[in-house]
This record gives structure tokens, C-alpha cells and sequence, in this order.
């Protein structure tokens, strides 16, 4: 009951005309939430999804345009191959029960990263969740993984340099990298959230957060809680973007 008028306290604090149109997550702090706890990182990695659906729905429920979520980047392949095994599991356990939510709520996902070198499960599993949600016209949930900032500025620059083999030339500015991007169609974020207190970006959206707002909360992934978004939204609210201008 506290945790409701919490949350519609700050709910009524929100300017829904001037909502972030592009809220991005670097969900973090899986590990440390299961070690607090004596716990194996995976019982992290799991109790991570119900913040996952607590972030979804918030996001849903104020009408957020797009929400980009950090699950698994490319150097997260340096883990040990057990956890790498169950995280994917974990995946394809959260893409089958959650499809019919997603549909409920008018959900349209979709996916960023290197996806062809993810195991052919779970490719599969993603092709027909994002099949079966492509009508929806409400949030667009889009999950990084086997994602990299870097690794998708070279994809980029690739595309971009066949281009110019195929046509003699290549028209180069911010429009045309931007559209050679993996997010493109999609705003850039104006809100990045961090969870856990670590003050870096990871490799995530390295161009598209060029002037993206930058919100750092000490709360583990696991315990991030829709409260937690609204707050993030609010102090957002109240920042200046200039820009590089004078306002
Ligand atoms: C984030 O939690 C989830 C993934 C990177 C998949 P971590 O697993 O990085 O948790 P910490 O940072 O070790 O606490
Ligand atoms: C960033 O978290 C990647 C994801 C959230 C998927 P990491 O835990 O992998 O990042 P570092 O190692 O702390 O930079
Ligand atoms: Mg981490």
C-alpha cells in the first residue's frame, strides 16, 4: 500500500507532454544484488526480469515512445560459459512467457546487436516474438544484444563503404551514419539510465547518446522498481538541455 501512494505520488509529478520520447537502461547490478544474498549470479539474472517488466510497464503505462534496454553486450562474452548458457536460457524463458503480455499491453519489440551471432534458438525465439508483436502501435521495447557501440559503428562504416563501391560515391553527414545505425527510425535517447552506480557507458549507443541526459542511480537492476523510472523522469524534467546553445 506505502509502495502505491509512493508511486502515485510521484506519478502526479510527471508533465506527460514533456515525457522523454526515448528512454535507454544499462541494467546493472544482477551479480551484486545475488552476491548480497549468498546467492548464485543467476538468481540475480532472474530476479532482473521482474525489473524488466517493472520498467516495461512503467514505460507503457505513461506512453513512452521507445525504450532501448542493455541486456547483453558483446564483451559479455568473456563470462564464464555457464552463466553466458543460462542467461540465454533465461532469454528464451522471458521471450515465451512474455509475448502475450507484450501483445496485451500493444507492445511492439524488437532487437539491436549483432543477432546472427547469437545461438540459433534464441535468434528463432526473437524472430517470432517480434513477428507476433509487429502490429502493435504502443511502446517500442527494443533489446541490445550481443550488442556493441563500437561494433555497430564499424557494422556502419561497412555499409556504408559497399555503398560507395556499388555507386562511386557515398554521401557522408549525421543523417546517413544515422540511418546506417541499428536504432534507425528510432529518436536518439533523451534519457540514459544507469543502475548500480557504476559511472560509464559500457559500449552502449555511443553515437545516438550524444546528448542524451545521463541519470545514475546506486539501486542493483534487480530492485529497480517503476517508482524508480517516474523519479528518473521527474529529475530529468527539471534538467536544462542546451545543446552546446545559450538558452
Ligand atoms: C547486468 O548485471 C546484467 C548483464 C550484464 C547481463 P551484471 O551481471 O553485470 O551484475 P554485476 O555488475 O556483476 O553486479
Ligand atoms: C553493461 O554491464 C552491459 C549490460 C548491462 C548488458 P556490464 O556489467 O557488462 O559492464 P561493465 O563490465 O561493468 O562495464
Ligand atoms: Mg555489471
Amino acid at each position: 500500500m506505502k509502495i502505491e501512494v509512493t508511486e502515485a505520488h510521484l506519478l502526479a509529478q510527471i508533465d506527460l507532454d514533456r515525457l522523454p520520447q526515448h528512454i535507454a537502461i544499462i541494467m546493472d547490478g544482477n551479480g551484486r544484488w545475488a552476491n548480497k544474498r549468498q546467492l548464485p549470479r543467476i538468481a540475480g539474472h532472474r530476479a532482473g526480469i521482474r525489473a524488466v517488466r517493472q520498467a516495461v510497464e512503467a514505460c507503457a503505462r505513461l506512453g513512452v515512445a521507445c525504450l532501448t534496454l542493455y541486456a547483453f553486450s558483446v564483451e559479455n562474452w568473456k563470462r564464464p560459459r555457464s552463466e553466458v548458457k543460462l542467461l540465454m536460457a533465461l532469454l528464451r524463458e522471458y521471450l515465451k512467457k512474455e509475448v502475450p503480455e507484450l501483445n496485451r499491453q500493444n507492445i511492439r519489440l524488437g532487437v539491436i546487436g549483432r543477432v546472427s551471432e547469437l545461438p540459433p534458438p534464441v535468434q528463432l525465439d526473437l524472430k517470432m516474438a517480434i513477428k507476433s508483436t509487429e502490429a502493435n502501435t504502443g511502446l517500442r521495447l527494443t533489446l541490445a544484444l550481443n550488442y556493441s557501440g563500437r561494433a555497430e559503428l564499424i557494422d556502419a562504416v561497412r555499409a556504408i563503404a559497399r555503398g560507395a563501391k556499388r555507386n562511386g560515391f557515398a554521401e557522408i553527414n549525421e543523417q546517413t551514419i544515422s540511418d546506417r545505425l541499428y536504432t534507425r527510425g528510432m529518436p536518439d535517447p533523451d534519457l540514459l539510465i544507469r543502475t548500480s552506480g557504476e559511472m560509464r557507458l559500457s559500449n552502449f549507443l555511443l553515437w545516438q547518446i550524444a546528448y542524451s541526459e545521463l541519470w545514475v542511480t546506486n539501486t542493483l537492476w534487480p530492485d529497480f522498481k517503476q517508482s524508480d523510472l517516474f523519479q528518473a523522469i521527474i529529475d530529468y524534467q527539471k534538467r536544462e538541455r542546451r545543446y552546446g546553445g545559450l538558452t
